[in-house]
């Protein structure tokens, strides 16, 4: 247990496009500092690295932050889910998963929508091995693997058509 007179550790990164510093403890994940700071859309599953549903993203790579001890993040580019869409201007994949009705009960959808946004952000074209590569870490408990699926895929079809039109 931290001695009440030892000065409070603070970890500073840029959170979503702000610089943000947040005080924490040796001990505590990332996860854990985001959902505890209001960052809630990033949610614990496993805990264990296995599920993808706290997935964010660290200097454009999808990360676990459940993986990830908060001082890590120090000096980094975090973003979240929270930085990703709203609910009045979702992002393109968010739009597409409420048209094809992909989301059941929700849990693994930020997760997701994270990944999917590092695999937009680092690649150019969008073959299905690759897609499968990035989103693999993903878990939907509810099993709508098809429909989620299908949606990243309309996103990403019509990405590829527009970079062949120039
Ligand atoms: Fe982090 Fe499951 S909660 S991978
Ligand atoms: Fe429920 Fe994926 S929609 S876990």
């Amino acid at each position: 247990m931290m001695n009440q007179t030892e000065p409070q550790p603070a970890v500073t990164f840029t959170l979503n496009g702000e610089t943000r510093t947040f005080a924490t403890r040796p001990d505590e994940k990332l996860l854990d500092l985001l959902r505890r700071n209001g960052y809630r859309g990033t949610k614990f599953g496993c805990g264990q690295g296995t599920c993808g549903a706290c997935t964010v993203i660290m200097d454009g790579r999808a990360v676990y932050a459940c993986l990830l001890y908060s001082m890590q993040a120090e000096g980094r580019d975090i973003r979240t889910i929270e930085g990703a869409g709203t609910l009045d201007k979702p992002s393109e994949f968010q739009q597409e998963l409420i048209d094809g009705g992909a989301v059941q009960c929700g849990y693994c959808i930020p997760g997701m929508v994270m990944s999917a946004t590092a695999l937009m952000e680092a690649e150019s074209t969008y073959p299905d091995d690759l897609v499968k590569e990035y989103m693999d870490g993903n878990l939907c408990r509810c099993t709508g693997y098809e429909k989620i699926w299908d949606a990243l895929r309309r996103v990403l079809d019509r990405r590829e058509a527009a970079a062949k039109k120039g």
